[in-house]
């Protein structure tokens, strides 16, 4: 959220609040008296979100420094070529991994491209890569006052301290065995944040609005000058592959947690929605045509509902404590898929592909079942989001496996 919100930071803010070096202040005084705002103030209500804008950014975590990759890949500790058993987890790859299989390692060099160039231009834009409008989502963006004296914007790209919080204080003692559980376990998933600048991953509720904070909203001028469409869909773009046929790989491996398709499916469509509320929100606040943005919100929202009905809520934090069961998995794929009919758009088809996927794989995986053969070549055609009956036909025949 605070991304978009971050760019109309200039028009909307005293120059105080812009230094850098105010950020923490300024989320102490704006946000530590809004309770309802503590945790995740960029998805929960409009008046939190507008204080989130003035903190700066949410998953920015302030008063940490930020030190950079080279501190997450140097010693050994997670450029392994090989994951290997460590305190119960496969883990030590995770740079290696990043490095080359993952896209966010090209989101900062993105920004030299023609179309960067392009999308700068008509925005007069002198340089993309050093632009606050682009920067703060294709970049680990820490305010220059949390910057280690070896940070560098220009070396991490999207890079850990993105989607894990700065380094800063966990960097050492994250190293033992078995810490970040024990330490989860005594703060919770807002203490890890608080005590240690740790975003706590693997709490599936701030995951999705940690990853739509850069992957829904967006600035229209910056649509209106070639940026692609943002589009999210929780389940493919957390399993990457799904999303780009095996070009990609995540250094995580999270498909043993229950339900999980279910999960990211739901709580996804539940950020997201919040996400584009707020989004028009702030272009109605710019005066913008919200057209565009109040389509996106009805889809998402159509999707919330969805997870209301047979989860239990329609938000990432209320889906936390959701109920999950296979035939609630098979009727939330039959809604899904019903929405097919009346589908605008490549981005509307992908959601609604990658949607009854993520519920059907949910719901096989509860029987102990494979998916059939059937269903995967169903999937070929619905995921690639094309046009017509024949992209109708592969949505029925896909929750058709599931009889
Ligand atoms: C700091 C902003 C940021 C965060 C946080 C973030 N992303 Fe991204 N992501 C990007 C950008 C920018 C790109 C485009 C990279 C490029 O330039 O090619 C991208 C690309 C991707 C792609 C490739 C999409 C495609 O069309 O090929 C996937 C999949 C993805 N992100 C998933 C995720 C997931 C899952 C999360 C959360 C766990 C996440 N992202 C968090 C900024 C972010
Ligand atoms: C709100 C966050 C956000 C902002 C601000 C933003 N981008 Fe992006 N951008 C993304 C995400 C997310 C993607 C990947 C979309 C996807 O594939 O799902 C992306 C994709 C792109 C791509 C396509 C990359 C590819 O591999 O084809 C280009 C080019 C790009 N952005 C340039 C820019 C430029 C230039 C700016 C500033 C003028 C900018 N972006 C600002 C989030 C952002
Ligand atoms: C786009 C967001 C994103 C980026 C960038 C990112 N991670 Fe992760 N990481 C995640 C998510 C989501 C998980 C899965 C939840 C979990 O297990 O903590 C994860 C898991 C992990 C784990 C636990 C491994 C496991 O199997 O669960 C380690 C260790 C890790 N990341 C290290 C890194 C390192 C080192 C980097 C930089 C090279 C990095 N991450 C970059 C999102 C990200």
């Amino acid at each position: 959220m605070s991304r978009i919100l971050r760019s109309l930071a200039p028009a909307l803010l005293p120059p105080s609040l812009l230094l850098a070096g105010s950020f923490a202040a300024a989320w102490s005084s704006g946000l530590q008296g809004t309770t309802a705002c503590a945790l995740r103030p960029h998805v929960e209500t409009v008046a939190c979100a507008v204080a989130a804008a003035q903190a700066g950014d949410p998953l920015i975590v302030p008063g940490f420094r930020y030190l950079g990759n080279p501190r997450c890949s140097g010693g050994g500790c997670h450029s392994a070529e090989q994951a290997t058993m460590q305190s119960g987890q496969m883990i030590g790859d995770e740079y290696n991994l990043w490095s080359t299989r993952d896209p966010h390692r090209e989101a900062f060099g993105s920004l030299f491209s023609d179309t960067s160039r392009a999308i700068a231009a008509k925005m007069s834009i002198e340089s993309a890569s050093a632009s606050e409008r682009c920067i703060s989502c294709h970049a680990t963006n820490a305010p220059p006052a949390q910057r280690d004296a070896n940070f560098v914007v220009a070396d991490n790209a999207v890079g850990c301290e993105s989607c894990h919080g700065p380094g800063e204080k966990y960097l050492d003692p994250h190293a033992a065995a078995g810490w970040t559980a024990q330490e989860r376990g005594k703060h919770g998933t807002a203490g890890l944040r608080t005590t240690h600048g740790l975003i706590d991953t693997t709490d599936l509720s701030l995951r999705a609005s940690m990853c739509v904070s850069c992957h829904l909203q967006i600035d229209k001028d910056l649509l209106d000058a070639g940026h692609p469409p943002l589009q999210f869909e929780m389940y493919s773009y957390n399993f990457y592959y799904l999303y780009n046929n095996g070009d990609y790989e995540t250094h995580w491996d999270d498909s043993k947690v229950p339900w999980i398709g279910a999960k990211l499916w739901a709580m996804g469509q539940a950020a997201s929605w919040a996400a584009a509320k707020a989004q028009v929100q702030a272009w109605k606040a710019k005066k913008w045509d919200t057209a565009v943005a109040e389509a996106q919100a009805q889809m998402y929202g159509e999707g919330a509902a969805i997870a209301k009905k047979h989860f239990g809520a329609d938000t990432p934090e209320g889906l936390l404590k959701g109920t999950w069961s296979a035939e609630a998995c098979k009727a939330a794929a039959a809604d899904v898929a019903a929405l097919a009919p009346k589908a605008v758009g490549r981005i509307q088809r992908k959601n609604i592909a990658f949607g009854v996927t993520a519920l059907c794989d949910a719901s096989f995986k509860a029987a102990g079942a494979e998916a059939p053969e059937a269903f995967w070549t169903a999937y070929e055609t619905a995921a690639a989001g094309g046009d017509g009956d024949e992209w109708s036909a592969a949505i029925r025949a896909m929750v058709e496996c599931l009889r």
